[in-house]
């Protein structure tokens, strides 16, 4: 079955790529499948990686945790995004900036997944 919105990662090197339709083929980097990555929703954990979404008078607001995630150049949420029907919005983020982003969406019933460079892929629901 075709899928849209898949993440996978290279165990070498890093990289993460996202698939925006599946094909047949297998994805190689650094000479080696690619890892997909699994959504995670419980945090057992002290850092906080689920998103909590909160309207705004413009749309919503996406927060990495109760408790903001950490946002160091070692250790940071790299970006949030927001898919509502057929549409998908992203935001990358930098080291140092708060672990949170605004979108034109009206309705807060949205799923939301942020990639964090340490913990991986999370989501408030699957
Ligand atoms: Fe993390």
């Amino acid at each position: 079955m075709t899928k849209i919105l898949e993440f996978y990662t290279c165990g070498s090197c890093g990289n993460v790529v996202m698939i925006t339709h599946t094909g047949e083929g297998e994805l190689t980097c650094c000479d080696q499948p690619m890892k997909l990555l699994e959504e995670k929703t419980a945090d057992a954990g002290k850092e906080k990686h689920v998103p909590v979404i909160e309207k705004t008078a413009s749309g919503i607001r996406v927060k990495v945790g109760e408790v903001p995630h950490p946002m160091m150049k070692e250790h940071y949420i790299q970006w949030i995004s927001v898919k509502k029907d057929r549409n998908f919005y992203i935001h990358a983020l930098r080291p140092g900036e708060a672990p949170e982003a605004e979108f034109p969406v009206q309705d807060t019933n949205v799923k939301s997944l942020i990639y964090c460079n340490v913990h991986g892929l999370w989501t408030n629901k699957k």
